[in-house]
């Protein structure tokens, strides 16, 4: 790699990922070595399906401008959450680019629930959905979505719990039948947020969906999308907490839970996320972990929140989302509201 990184492809068995490292270097001198060579970490991020991961980048929880001039050679835009409308609590004191993702105040955020049954019926972690849920692309229900999120451990929680999942979404695209690439190609999905009363639970639950300002309305998205830097095509969906459950979750098809959007979407879903696509993340204090949202999937998996604490710093990075989306306004910044 240029800059003098060295990058090892290949975070599973699949070739999915890498990692990268600099000799010797502790969080400034990579960041300072990555500015001289801006080219390099991204080339590596899409060279390696869109997930990489940097260990050794502790120092930047004492620095913590380290990671925003990171986050910053991955596009254009790195959002600034105090403009967006975050809880204060969930941003960063002194830099509002970086939001926290915690289970301890002020956060306090509760993490996922554990999977039922905890186990596969071969006894193995389970991955898949919809055993494994809360599979999801960052901010997929704005348009223009954004690019590629950056995830710092600044205080992990041990191997076998709260780790994060990553599907390689090019992968298990490439790997559809001829009859599946067929019957999907031009389809959207209809993305919103999950406090909006659309998540699948709430429309199961007959609970009626609240009215909807003009910046939450849910978003249309291909669900096959091209990367704009690779060219590869890759799916782009998300599952029962991040899709419009009322209306969609397939634009133009059969709405509802049991509508066959939802058998599409559910069929897609499991297959994105077989084992073969997915690599397990199993944190250490001061690993660094860079998706690619337009062509990754990723979940949050449970941890004993009463006995651990566990703080994560996330950045989110935007302006290269691919000509489909040329010269959109920002769907969450509309002004009619
Ligand atoms: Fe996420």
């Amino acid at each position: 790699m240029d800059g003098g990184f060295t990058l090892a492809r290949g975070l599973t068995a699949g070739g999915f990922g890498g990692t990268v490292t600099l000799a010797g270097a502790g969080a400034a001198e990579f960041v300072a070595a990555a500015e001289a060579t801006p080219g390099a970490l991204p080339a590596a991020l899409a060279e390696c399906g869109g997930v990489l991961l940097i260990p050794g980048m502790g120092g930047m929880a004492e620095a913590p401008e380290l990671l925003l001039r990171l986050s910053r050679l991955f596009g254009p835009e790195v959002e600034n959450y105090r403009e967006t409308g975050m809880a204060p609590n969930m941003i960063h004191p002194e830099v509002p680019e970086i939001f926290v993702v915690s289970n301890i105040p002020p956060v306090c955020r509760t993490p996922p629930a554990m999977p039922d049954p905890p186990l596969t019926a071969e006894g193995k972690f389970p991955v898949q959905f919809p055993q494994r849920r809360g599979w999801h692309s960052d901010q997929s229900y704005r348009r223009p979505p954004p690019d590629v999120s950056l995830f710092l451990g600044v205080r992990t929680v041990p191997r076998g719990q709260g780790q994060t999942l990553f599907a390689d979404a090019t992968a298990a695209y490439e790997a559809l039948s001829p009859e599946m690439k067929a019957r999907i190609e031009g389809l959207d999905g209809l993305h919103i947020s999950g406090g909006l009363g659309r998540r699948r639970e709430a429309v199961l639950a007959g609970t009626p969906a609240p009215a909807l300002k003009p910046s939450q309305l849910p978003q249309r998205q291909p669900l096959v999308r091209e990367h704009p830097v690779t060219g590869k095509r890759a799916l782009y969906m998300c599952e029962y907490g991040q899709m419009d459950w009322l209306e969609g979750p397939i634009f133009g098809m059969e709405p509802g839970p049991h509508g066959e959007g939802a058998k599409l979407l559910e069929a897609l879903m499991a297959h994105c996320t077989q084992e073969r696509f997915v690599y397990v993340h199993e944190w250490t204090p001061g690993d660094l972990v860079i998706w690619d949202n337009r062509c990754t999937l990723h979940a949050a998996t449970w941890f004993d929140a009463e006995h651990e604490a566990r703080v994560m710093w996330r950045t989110t990075v935007s302006g290269n989302p691919g000509a489909l989306y040329a010269g959109e306004a920002k769907s969450w910044l509309v002004a009619a509201e």
